[in-house]
């Protein structure tokens, strides 16, 4: 809890709220298709909702991955949506830190994220040229490419992410 924001693990009951969530958090991408993948992963995938007074806003997904040659568990966090009438409300910061949190009890070592540094830099991500997203970025999304070390080694990972099924998808990397 913070404030008057709940945030827990979506359950299978959430689905239609999450469904609803997504055209109108992102109206000129369709992310439903990867978000019903995602949630079908079972454990590899973290799925958390915002409640604010009883009512589902927000939701995130945290998807387990590796880095090709590294022994380390990474996650990447994505996506990310919080109804546009309750934004700016703290439903957002709720989830991702209450996710990281989850992430570093499960010895998760470095998160990356794909997205506005704007935004992300505030929970300590900065951009990471060491380890490659799936598919090559466009250049003016590079600085978009961003990682948080959660573990006291913070020197940071090389090589290239793998990312399982629902992420191999090119369109989820460009614009
Ligand atoms: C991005 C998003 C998840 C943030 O959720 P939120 O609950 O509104 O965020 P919080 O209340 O925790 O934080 C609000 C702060 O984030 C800033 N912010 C919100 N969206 C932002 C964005 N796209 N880029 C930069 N900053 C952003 C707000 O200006 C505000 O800044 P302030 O704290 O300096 O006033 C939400 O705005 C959203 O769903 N947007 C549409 C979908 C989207 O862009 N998802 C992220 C994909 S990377």
């Amino acid at each position: 809890m913070s404030g008057g924001i709940e945030v827990r693990e979506s359950h299978p009951e959430d689905g239609a709220l999450i469904e609803a969530l997504y055209p109108s958090a992102f109206p000129d991408e369709d992310l439903l298709p990867l978000v019903r993948e995602l949630l079908r992963e079972g454990p590899a995938v973290l799925s958390l909702v915002g409640i604010l007074d009883g009512a589902l806003t927000g939701h995130v997904v945290f998807t387990t991955c590796g880095v090709l040659g590294a022994p380390d568990k990474v996650a990447l966090l994505g996506p990310l949506a919080v109804a546009p009438a309750r934004q700016k409300q703290g439903i957002g910061s709720a989830m991702v830190r209450a996710g990281l949190q989850q992430l570093q009890s499960a010895g998760v070592s470095r998160v990356y994220v794909l997205g506005d540094p704007a935004y992300y830099s505030r929970f300590g991500f900065v951009p990471d040229d060491n380890v490659t997203p799936p598919y090559e970025l466009p250049e003016e999304w590079r600085g978009a490419w961003q990682s948080l070390s959660l573990c006291d080694d913070t020197s940071p990972l090389h090589g290239a992410l793998s990312v399982p099924q629902p992420w191999r998808k090119p369109a989820l990397w460009g614009p």
